[in-house]
């Protein structure tokens, strides 16, 4: 029996491998992968504007680019970095907008607040931006938008208004396809749901979107009045229509969900080179073996009490050789919020000066780092950080583990994600703690689920940073397909990606009508059982007291 089935096997494999030589006798010819394009004109718009918001937009440009395609930068501010793309061509749409600097960092509103004073501001100065835009569209015979999706109406409604295809992108998910489950700190609750109570779902899904309508309420009827001064037509509610949303992050760091077709997930979208170590730096990282980098937002004030806080718990982790030398990068206005001297633990005081003057050994302070290449070392072990995504985004992709002290907007939902990922641990900017920061660093260096983490993120950041060429291919796509469209018959872009639960409307395509008729029918049941048993016992007694009286 069992010699029968080996002999079987084993002419099975045979036959296999006379079958694969009988192939490979064959003389193979390569697939055609050519696919059409004519060059095109891409108008990328940010209104935020700044190096946060355009790099990784300007990265999948510079693959359109190489391409053949030509782009056009429409940003508030100057592009500083345009030397990373040459041929960029940037029209500023004015001044940078600048809510957040305004204010220290950690007095700053850290939720939607804020995002609704910044959408008042924008309210104000929309027709501006719209008419920049729209003649930017038409001087540059625009082909596509490529629209940063926050607080960027103006982009989105002029590409509408002229029928062209429009693009999306955003690192912030929540923003394009909300999930029941999902939440997010900006908006006072957790980042998931999942293991919430009933009574804290209850609050995260109907009492906080209230308060966020609430507060989005003055902002959003004066946006409504400024489209209709420019005539645009947008229905009062439905946003402004994309043909595609890409999605700078990657399942793994963002909690999973499902996505429509039309939502694509394609980053973490990173650049292919960046600037090396200065040889300042580089002798620094080489000598000590163990490195702490620690860098905050560019545009983040932190307060002196801040500052003190985070250099004493630098000096302690170096005192108990948690690490061996400390990178700084220090903004020239944070660096007079110093006190000069402070207290360490153990009583001893030191001196802040020769610290920030960089004469202390194990100390490195500067302005300017080349971070990713810090990241990119082996002896650097932890980046402590403000969680903004584009050095989150850095930091998954070395494999180096995050403590991130998180200030506002997106980066307090940025500190869950990662925590949650069980790469970093993160800090309360209320309640900042130098014994807390120096038992988390600990932690986070020792730790070796951390280590395990770190890796894994790493390699999915990895394998997954080769999307933004698909964001590429797919913007091409849409410019394509723009130009084999029926404009005749209204076609929308992309519409083969469309579910057709965005055209049947919630109730139609959750079959919530048939559900609805389902339970009348059934209640419509009940009652007539319910109305029958009434009836029937109320006869019976009153046989009884008939019969009684008789
Ligand atoms: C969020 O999650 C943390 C634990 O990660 C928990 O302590 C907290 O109560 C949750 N809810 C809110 C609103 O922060
Ligand atoms: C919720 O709890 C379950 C069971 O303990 C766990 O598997 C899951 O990861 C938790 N979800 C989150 C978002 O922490
Ligand atoms: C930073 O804050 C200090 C006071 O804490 C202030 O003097 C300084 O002007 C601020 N700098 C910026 C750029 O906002
Ligand atoms: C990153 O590290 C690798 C080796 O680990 C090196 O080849 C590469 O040049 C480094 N890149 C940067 C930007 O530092």
């Amino acid at each position: 029996m069992i010699n029968k089935s080996l002999g079987f096997l084993l002419s099975i494999l045979f036959l296999s491998l006379l079958n694969q030589v009988h192939v490979s006798a064959h003389n193979y010819v390569p697939r055609n992968i050519d696919i059409e394009r004519s060059p095109k004109n891409i108008l990328i718009g940010s209104y935020v504007g700044g190096r946060s918001h355009l790099k990784p937009m300007l990265d999948i440009a510079a693959i359109l680019t190489e391409r053949g395609h030509n782009i056009i930068l429409l940003a508030s501010g100057s592009y500083e970095q345009s030397s990373e793309y040459p041929g960029l061509k940037q029209i500023t749409l004015g001044p940078r907008l600048t809510v957040e600097d305004s204010k220290d960092g950690i007095e700053n509103l850290d939720d939607f607040r804020i995002m609704a004073e910044f959408m008042k501001i924008r309210a104000n100065i929309y027709n501006k931006i719209y008419e920049k835009y729209m003649n930017t569209a038409k001087e540059y015979n625009i082909d596509l938008f490529f629209c940063d999706g926050f607080a960027n109406e103006a982009c989105l409604d002029v590409a509408n208004n002229l029928k062209i295809p429009v693009v999306g992108f955003t690192a912030f998910l929540l923003l394009i396809d909300p999930k029941p489950y999902k939440s997010d700190p900006f908006l006072g609750c957790n980042i998931s749901l999942e293991n919430e109570s009933f009574f804290e779902r209850f609050r995260c899904t109907l009492i906080q979107p209230l308060q966020v309508a609430f507060e989005f309420l003055s902002p959003r009827r004066q946006l409504i009045d400024a489209r209709n001064q420019m005539n645009v037509k947008t229905d009062l509610e439905r946003l402004p229509k994309l043909s595609l949303a890409l999605i700078d992050t990657f399942f793994g760091f963002e909690l999973p969900q499902t996505l429509p077709p039309n939502v694509q997930v394609i980053g973490p979208v990173m650049s292919e080179e960046y600037p090396p170590l200065t040889p300042e730096l580089s002798d620094f990282i080489n000598s000590n073996k163990r490195i702490l980098y620690v860098a905050f937002g560019a545009r983040l004030n932190t307060t002196t009490e801040t500052n003190n806080k985070i250099l004493q718990s630098l000096v302690e982790v170096i005192n108990k050789k948690l690490v061996d030398g400390i990178i700084w990068k220090l903004p020239e206005a944070s660096m007079d919020n110093l006190s000069p001297t402070l207290n360490l633990a153990d009583g001893t005081q030191i001196q802040t000066l020769p610290i920030v003057n960089n004469e202390h050994p194990q100390f490195l302070i500067t302005k300017f780092t080349p971070q990713f290449a810090i990241l990119n070392h082996t002896n650097t072990k932890l980046f402590f950080n403000h969680g903004g995504v584009g050095s989150v985004h850095e930091a998954l992709y070395t494999g180096t583990p995050i403590l991130t002290l998180p200030f506002g907007n997106d980066q307090l939902g940025n500190a869950q994600k990662l925590k949650t990922a069980g790469v970093a641990l993160s800090l309360d900017k209320h309640n900042l703690d130098v014994n807390d920061i120096v038992n988390k660093i600990d932690f986070l260096l020792k730790d070796e689920h951390v280590k395990k983490n770190s890796e894994r993120m790493k390699f999915l950041a990895r394998i997954n940073s080769k999307r933004k060429y698909r964001a590429a291919d797919l913007v091409e796509y849409i410019l394509y397909s723009n130009s084999l469209l029926d404009k005749s018959v209204n076609d929308n872009f992309l519409k083969e990606w469309v579910p057709a639960e965005y055209r049947m409307g919630f109730i139609k395509a959750n079959n919530l009508d048939i559900y609805g008729v389902l339970i009348g029918i059934i209640l419509i049941f009940i009652g007539r059982i319910t109305f029958k048993l009434i009836r029937y016992t109320l006869t019976r007694s009153s046989v009884k007291i008939k019969s009684k009286k008789a």
